[in-house]
C-alpha cells in the first residue's frame, strides 16, 4: 500500500500499488514545475493581497516556492510515485520547508484549474520557442533564396518534369508556408493565453479571488469566462497539436524534397558529411536521415492530434481523469517540431547547390512546350488549337529522339505557319523564366521583388 496521501481524509487504509502508478502523472508532468510554480506564486501573492491568507504566511510560501524551483532546477528535488502529480509534489515539499500554513496554498483552487493552468502556460512557452526557431528556418530560406536567384530547376508536377522555374522561388514556397504555420501557432497561443484560475474544480470558488491580478501577473490575456469550460476545455490544445502537425507536413515535404534531391539521380543539391551517416555494411553510403527522420517523425504528430481528438470526443463536462492524457502528445509534438526545425535549418544551411545538374535536368522534357503553345497563341492562334499543334511537336521529337531545341525552323513550321525565327528565342529556357511576372509568378524581377519584401518583414 502506498503513503497517506493529501486527499487522503475519506479514505481507508492506502491505495493499492498498482492504482498508484496507473494513476500517476508525476513521471511526465514534471516537466510542468516551471509553470506549476509560477502560478503558485500567482495565486499566494493574490490570497494575500485579498487577504483570504495573512500576508506574511503567503510571503513565506512565496520564496520557499522559488526556493522549490532553484531545487527542481538543480536536480536536487525527488519526485515519488506517491506525489501523483506535479502539484501534489510541489505542495508536499512546500508543507515540507513552510510547515502546515503551506497548506493554505490550496485555498480557493483545485487541481482541475490548476492543471488546465500549467498546460496554458507551458503552450505558450513552447510556442515561444517554436517560433523563434521557424523564424530560424525562415531567415536561412530568404539567405539561400537570396543566393541562388540565377539557378533554373525544372518545376514538376505529378513529379514529372513540367516548366522551368527559379530554384529561389521553390525554396521561397516553402517560406510562404512557414509564415502561415507560424500564424497558426501564434493564433494558439493567444487563445491558450487566459487564465481558468478561479474555476476551482468546476463551479468557481467562495472565496474573493482576484482572478484579473493572477492572469495579469502571468502575462494573460485575458480569463476564462465559464467555471465549467475552463477545467473541461481542451481545444486550445488541440489547436496546437494541429499547428504541430501541419507544420511538420511542411517539413515533411521540404526534407522529402532534399532526400531525392541529394540522390545520384537527381544530384540537384549535396548535403555535407557531418550531416549524413554512414552504412554499417556499405562503405560507400552517405546517407541523408536527418532529413528521413524530420520526415518520418511526422507521424508522431499527426499521431499527437488524432490523439487528443479521439481523447476529448464525448467526454462528458466537466474534468475527467482521461484528461491528464493530454500531456504527453503535447509534449511529444513541442518536442518533434523544435528539433525537426533545427535540422531543417541546418540542411537548409548546409546543402550545396548543383547548378548544372538542376540546368541539364531542364534541358530534357521539354519543359518549355507550354512556352511554345504560348507563342502560337499571342500570335493569334486559339490556345487550344496552339496546345495540340505543340503536343504534335512534342510526340514528333519523341519519335526522332529530338528536343525541342534541335527542331530547324522548317521542320517547325511545318506544324504551323506562324511560327518564326523568333519561336527561338520564346523556347529558351531563360525565356520561359523571364516572362513569367504575373504576381506570384517565377520571373526574376517578380522573385526579386517578393524576397525584397519578405526580407523587410
Ligand atoms: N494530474 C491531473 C491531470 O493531469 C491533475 C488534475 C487531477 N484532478 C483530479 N481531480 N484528480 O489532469
Amino acid at each position: 500500500m502506498g503513503k497517506k496521501k493529501a486527499w487522503g481524509g475519506r479514505f481507508d487504509g492506502g491505495t493499492d500499488r498498482f492504482v498508484e502508478e496507473f494513476t500517476a502523472s508525476i513521471p511526465f508532468d514534471v516537466l510542468l514545475y516551471r509553470q506549476d510554480i509560477a502560478g503558485s506564486i500567482a495565486h499566494a501573492r493574490m490570497l494575500g493581497k485579498q487577504k483570504i491568507i495573512p500576508r506574511a504566511e503567503a510571503e513565506r510560501i512565496i520564496s520557499a516556492l522559488e526556493a522549490i524551483r532553484k531545487e527542481i532546477e538543480a536536480g536536487k528535488m525527488s519526485f515519488d510515485m506517491s506525489d501523483e502529480d506535479i502539484h501534489m509534489a510541489v505542495e508536499k515539499r512546500l508543507i515540507q520547508k513552510v510547515g502546515k500554513s503551506g497548506g493554505k496554498l490550496h485555498t480557493g483552487r483545485s487541481r482541475n484549474d490548476q492543471v488546465a493552468l500549467d498546460l496554458r502556460l507551458y503552450l505558450r512557452d513552447e510556442i515561444d520557442g517554436i517560433l523563434a526557431l521557424a523564424g530560424k528556418v525562415k531567415e536561412r530560406i530568404l539567405l539561400r533564396a537570396g543566393e541562388c536567384l540565377g539557378v533554373v530547376m525544372p518545376g514538376y508536377t505529378h513529379v514529372q518534369r513540367a516548366q522551368p522555374v527559379l530554384f529561389s522561388h521553390h525554396l521561397l514556397a516553402y517560406h510562404e508556408m512557414f509564415t502561415r504555420d507560424e500564424e497558426r501557432f501564434r493564433d494558439a497561443r493567444r487563445r491558450a493565453n487566459v487564465s481558468p484560475l478561479g474555476a476551482g474544480a468546476l463551479a468557481g470558488t467562495t472565496f474573493p479571488l482576484d482572478r484579473e491580478s493572477v492572469a495579469r501577473e502571468l502575462g494573460m490575456d485575458g480569463l476564462c469566462e465559464n467555471s465549467i469550460d475552463a477545467v473541461s476545455d481542451r481545444d486550445f490544445v488541440a489547436d496546437f497539436l494541429f499547428a504541430c502537425a501541419v507544420a511538420m507536413m511542411h517539413l515533411s515535404r521540404l526534407t522529402e524534397e532534399m532526400v531525392y534531391w541529394s540522390s545520384a539521380e537527381f544530384g540537384f543539391i549535396s548535403l555535407p558529411d557531418k550531416l549524413c551517416t554512414g552504412s554499417s555494411i556499405m562503405p560507400q553510403k552517405k546517407n541523408p536521415d536527418v532529413a528521413e527522420l524530420i520526415r518520418g517523425k511526422t507521424g508522431r504528430a499527426y499521431g499527437n492530434l488524432v490523439n487528443l481528438l479521439t481523447l476529448m470526443k464525448g467526454l462528458p463536462l466537466s474534468y475527467n481523469r482521461d484528461m491528464q492524457e493530454d500531456k504527453e502528445p503535447v509534449f511529444d509534438s513541442a518536442r518533434t517540431v523544435k528539433e525537426s526545425l533545427i535540422g531543417a535549418a541546418l540542411l537548409l544551411e548546409g546543402m550545396t547547390v548543383n547548378e548544372e545538374r538542376m540546368r541539364a535536368a531542364c534541358d530534357d522534357g521539354f519543359l518549355t512546350a507550354t512556352d511554345l503553345a504560348d507563342y502560337l497563341a499571342r500570335k493569334g492562334v486559339p490556345f487550344r488549337k496552339a496546345h495540340e499543334i505543340t503536343g504534335r511537336i512534342v510526340r514528333f521529337c519523341e519519335e526522332g529522339g529530338k528536343r525541342l531545341k534541335d527542331l530547324g525552323l522548317k521542320e517547325l513550321r511545318s506544324f504551323h505557319a506562324a511560327i518564326g525565327e523568333d519561336v527561338r528565342d520564346a523556347i529558351s529556357l531563360s525565356h520561359s523564366v523571364r516572362l513569367r511576372n504575373t504576381r506570384g509568378g517565377t520571373g526574376p524581377a517578380t522573385v526579386r521583388r517578393r524576397l525584397e519584401e519578405l526580407k523587410k518583414k
